[in-house]
């Protein structure tokens, strides 16, 4: 069976095996052209591993702190998101193109599909991953209450669907494995959710020394409180609170829902548990990266 059902929006489609919206398919050939620029930034993820989260950290320290400075906009303003198409509103290349330089851009595309003039800019890139699990329960939810995004069905039937990569932006793990095997080559800061949970003021002074910048102890002790899960989840700019219903329904689970390390436990069988960590083990064979499960 395959993730299909009529939606508020285009649908699904699929460009090289990979599952996307069916409007940014359309516009594939404006997307592969887009020219990067050697001072862009790119902060690349899979869905629902901290994209939001990272996007604050980044823009605060950017505008060093200053708080109102990122109330300017609502945060899927502040940076174009690549590959996000849904005419007749302007494309996230579009966005891109009219934006002045230092760009800060953000995609969850896989490096085989990104635009290839990222590649050769000599621009950085800020990878943020986050363990498999909790990745997927975050998605579960998060299709629950898109209504531009097919009905995931029962949660048994939606862990068959992800673990294939029959889910928007493909495989978790092809995703994951090709950003990692990368990033020796090209300026990418990786990061993972989980350390940033744990220790966010170490991740943030990595972020801000990645970027070029120094900031002050207080600067970073305010960035820290400033992009904590509770404040970001009261924050109308990062909390999606604006969206429509007809788009995001926030009754049936929020866009800003736990922010924890390990809520998988409560939605993973111990029988999907031990299938999941063999499947982990076949897809993921070979690659060095490692993943902190709870803290
Ligand atoms: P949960 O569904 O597990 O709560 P994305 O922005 O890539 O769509 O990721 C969304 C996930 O990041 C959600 O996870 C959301 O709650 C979490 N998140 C957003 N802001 C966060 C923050 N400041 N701290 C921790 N987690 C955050």
């Amino acid at each position: 069976p395959e993730l299909r059902k009529q939606t508020k929006g285009k649908g699904i489609a699929e460009i090289a095996g990979i599952p996307l919206m069916a409007d940014t398919v359309d516009n594939w050939s404006q997307i592969q052209t887009f020219k990067a620029k050697p001072d862009d930034l790119l902060i690349c993820t899979y869905p629902k591993s901290g994209t939001t989260w990272i996007q604050e950290i980044v823009d605060m320290i950017e505008q060093n702190g200053d708080v109102e400075k990122c109330q300017r906009a609502l945060i899927q303003h502040r940076h174009p998101f690549i590959e996000w198409a849904r005419p007749p509103q302007p494309s996230g290349v579009d966005k891109a193109n009219e934006m002045p330089a230092p760009r800060t851009l953000k995609t969850h595309l896989p490096t085989q599909l990104l635009p290839p003039s990222f590649w050769t800019s000599n621009c950085k890139f800020i990878y943020v991953a986050r363990n498999a699990k909790d990745c997927m329960v975050s998605y579960y939810h998060f299709y629950r209450m898109s209504q531009l995004l097919p009905d995931p069905r029962t949660w048994d039937e939606y862990f068959e669907f992800f673990i294939n990569g029959k889910v928007n932006w493909g495989s978790w793990f092809d995703h994951v494995r090709g950003w990692w095997e990368i990033r020796d080559r090209h300026q990418i800061l990786f990061l993972f959710y989980e350390d940033m949970k744990r220790d966010p003021k170490h991740e943030i002074r990595k972020v801000m020394q990645f970027m070029g910048k120094n900031l002050d102890e207080t600067v970073l002790d305010k960035i820290v409180q400033e992009t904590s899960f509770e404040k970001m989840k009261e924050n109308p700019m990062t909390n999606r609170s604006t969206v429509p219903k007809s788009i995001l329904d926030q009754s049936i689970s929020s866009f800003m829902r736990k922010g924890t390390v390990g809520d998988w436990k409560n939605h993973f069988t111990v029988a999907q548990n031990e299938r999941f960590d063999e499947i982990y083990r076949q897809k993921m064979k070979g690659t060095s990266i490692n993943f902190c499960m709870e803290l």
